[in-house]
């Protein structure tokens, strides 16, 4: 399995933008160092790694999700060594590695939760073992924050936190995302029978509880803009530490009309971020980060 597209990444000096988010790239694992010395040096605490795998590296069997080697897992041993301030938090969900685009095992069409978790639980795994500080399983599968905790447990990894995206609707905000990580021509049908329905707050809380209760370290929110009052209902609820996920969509539509002169980009971006803030998060993963550092650095 060595073959596929995303061996590109797997040589130096790689930095290939993403046509729908403007000032993002993909980047080579040497690059992604340089970025993750760059956000620590503007003092960003934490980063998250997302993959690209390339169409031929992706199976019905998903096995590169738990590849030691994966651009993913070779990327945090890199800035582990290079950039050791830097907390580094990971994906867990099959999509990058799944020929139809889905977070977890497709059979007959249906979506299999819980040969899924056996196999989120080995990508955790492989992701702490790299030296990964934060699991981010963002796949909604059920019973998954129970079975990754316990084989953590069960492998020594007890200083390893799980940041949940509990509240993960079914967005069309991830667009830009399937782009980048080269989901969006794989994904056969979408993802509404485990992301969560737009117009339910109430199952919100019901999936914030039960993560908590499998032993979930942090929740977030996903998407962000859209979803501030869930924020403000979850905070208020568990009192947990509460994060936003600032989407790839709410990124591309603030640049993109930053970039055509309709609004002050850097002005709006600061105004949304500290929106968050108002809201209860403790924290926003966002694709802002470099942007919004170097404003409050200034
Ligand atoms: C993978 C995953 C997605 C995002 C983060 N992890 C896409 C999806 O669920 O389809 C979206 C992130 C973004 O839009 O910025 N499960």
């Amino acid at each position: 399995r060595s073959r596929g597209l995303g061996d590109v990444y797997k040589r130096q000096g790689i930095e290939e933008p993403v046509p729908s988010m403007p000032g993002v790239f993909r980047r080579s694992v040497d690059k992604v160092v340089d970025a993750a010395r760059e956000a620590a040096d503007l003092g960003i605490g934490a980063m998250c790694i997302f993959p690209y795998t390339g169409v031929e590296d992706r199976t019905e069997d998903c096995e590169g999700a738990w590849d030691p080697e994966n651009n993913a897992n070779r990327a945090i041993r890199a800035i582990r060594d290079a950039v050791p301030e830097m907390v580094i938090m990971t994906d867990v969900a099959l999509d990058t590695y799944n020929i139809n685009g889905h977070d977890g095992f497709v059979e007959d069409g249906i979506i299999v939760n819980d040969r899924t978790v056996e196999a989120l639980v080995k990508m955790a795994l492989a992701q702490a073992d790299a030296g990964a500080h934060i699991i981010g399983p963002s796949d909604m599968m059920d019973g998954r924050i129970a079975a990754i905790r316990s084989g953590l447990e069960e492998a020594d990894h007890t200083d390893v936190m799980i940041m949940s995206y509990s509240a993960k609707y079914a967005s069309a905000f991830y667009g830009p995302f399937r782009d980048a990580v080269g989901a969006s021509g794989a994904l056969t049908g979408d993802k509404k029978t485990y992301q969560m329905d737009p117009a339910n707050t109430d199952e919100a809380m019901r999936e914030v509880s039960l993560d908590i209760s499998e032993g979930a370290d942090m929740v977030m929110v996903k998407p962000g803009l859209p979803y501030l009052d869930i924020i403000r209902r979850v905070k208020d609820t568990f009192a947990m530490p509460t994060f936003a996920y600032n989407v790839s969509g709410e990124y591309a539509m603030m640049r993109g009309a930053g970039d055509a002169g309709w609004l002050d980009y850097d002005v709006v971006m600061m105004e949304t971020l500290m929106g968050f803030k108002r809201a209860g998060a403790d924290g926003v993963l966002t694709y802002h980060a470099i942007d919004a550092a170097k404003i409050l650095n200034d």
